[in-house]
């Protein structure tokens, strides 16, 4: 019988679905209640040392609809990390691990490019007795001046750096989470494990705007008539984020064994689920789904999983994680193996096509006929 348990990095899931950093990880209440419906593990919304330095604006999301309104695929945001005070953090982290103590929770941090800062704010969140780390360098919007997020995840050099300072102190594995605003997501990823980071989420949300109201002429969304751009998930973005992870799993294949990813980007189901383990993911995160479709989502993907690798015949996680890799090359590569097959099929018809009637043979008889009938 197949399972969907599975370990990473010495973490035990009960199934390979972790709730993304975002609102559905804000609180404990919600933490609680991700618990409570069978995720396996959970993100918590990302925090800093300082919340009063996070101030949020509405409106902050705006949503890219298809199918005559009736579906959302495409959602921006333009939300900052957490604006809660770190102290309360702790305590609930502490009460979460508390009511849940088989859940993987894990801490999403991020701070400015400041030793002492990372190093305070790790030490405080593995007191508490997180599970583990992820290190926000991806938030595409806020806080640029500060050198937070994004900013940071796109300068390998500093990432390797910041990623050194959190692995001295870190006692718990860190995945670090890249930023897909960048064109190649290999180079911070391969400072992230040089640096010693057990694994890589992959991706944060696109740089982008998601539109221009034509009664206004004001891009949205629109506060006090302005806007900044935002960061786009959900299904929309789901081809760039396999693409991405695709990349990320061949350099771990490669140069880094061992290591692990977390793919999301736009899952919502799970056959959704399936394509990024099949590309190479350990876990599967969801953050926007949950904001469509709400915590129970989470039986479906784990039913419809189960399904796909029942008929399969897949056991495990493991036993399809990161099959599909080995069919991508370039595209040079698709023209020769094209003309190659090409040859070889014409070079068939030309062999069995009959010469004269003493050619013909009752074994070959309909390879024949059909050789010369086009
Ligand atoms: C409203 C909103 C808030 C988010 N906040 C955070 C955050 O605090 N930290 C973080 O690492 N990612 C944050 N994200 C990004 C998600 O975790 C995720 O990387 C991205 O949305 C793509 O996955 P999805 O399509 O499943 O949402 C946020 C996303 C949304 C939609």
């Amino acid at each position: 019988m197949s399972t969907l348990a599975t370990t990473v990095d010495g973490l035990n899931f009960k199934n390979p679905f972790v709730i993304g950093s975002g609102p559905p990880g804000t609180n404990v209440k919600v933490i609680k209640r991700a618990f409570k419906e069978g995720w396996g593990g959970v993100i918590a919304k990302t925090v800093s040392l300082d919340s009063s330095k996070v101030i949020n604006v509405s409106p902050r999301y705006g949503k890219l609809h298809a199918n005559d309104g009736k579906e959302v695929i495409g959602w921006e945001n333009i939300e900052l990390i957490s604006d809660r005070k770190l102290e309360t953090w702790i305590d609930e982290f502490k009460e979460a691990k508390d009511a849940h103590p088989d859940g993987i929770l894990i801490a999403s941090v991020m701070e400015e490019y400041n030793k002492d800062g990372w190093c305070e704010l790790i030490e405080r969140c593995q007191d508490a007795g997180v599970d583990a780390f992820e290190l926000n360098f991806s938030c595409p919007h806020g806080m640029p001046e500060r050198k937070m997020g994004a900013a940071m995840g796109q300068d390998p050099e500093m990432l390797e750096e910041v990623c050194g300072w959190v692995m001295g102190v870190s006692k718990i594995p860190a995945w670090a989470k890249m930023t897909p605003n960048i064109t190649h997501i290999e180079e911070p990823s391969a400072a992230a494990l040089r640096a010693g980071c057990h694994g890589i989420s992959a991706i944060n949300t696109i740089r982008s705007v998601i539109g221009v109201n034509l009664d206004t002429l004001r891009p949205e969304p629109s506060v006090e008539g302005y806007t900044t751009p935002g960061g786009y998930s959900s299904k929309a973005v789901k081809p760039i984020a396999l693409r991405m992870c695709m990349e990320v799993a061949q350099l771990i294949k490669k140069d880094f064994p061992g290591r692990s990813l977390s793919g999301l980007g736009g899952v919502e189901t799970g056959a959704d689920a399936a394509q990024f383990i099949l590309l190479g993911s350990d876990t599967v995160q969801v953050c926007t789904g949950v904001m469509k479709f709400g915590y129970g989502m989470v039986q479906g993907l784990c039913d419809e999983l189960l399904e796909f690798m029942e008929g399969k015949g897949f056991e495990t996680i493991d036993d399809f994680k990161g099959a599909s890799l080995p069919y991508f090359t370039s595209h040079t590569e698709l023209v020769r193996m094209q003309a190659e097959r090409k040859a070889k099929q014409a070079a068939e018809k030309e062999a069995a096509m009959v010469k004269n009637d003493a050619e013909w043979d009752g074994d070959d008889f309909v390879k024949q006929s059909d050789a010369l009938s086009r």
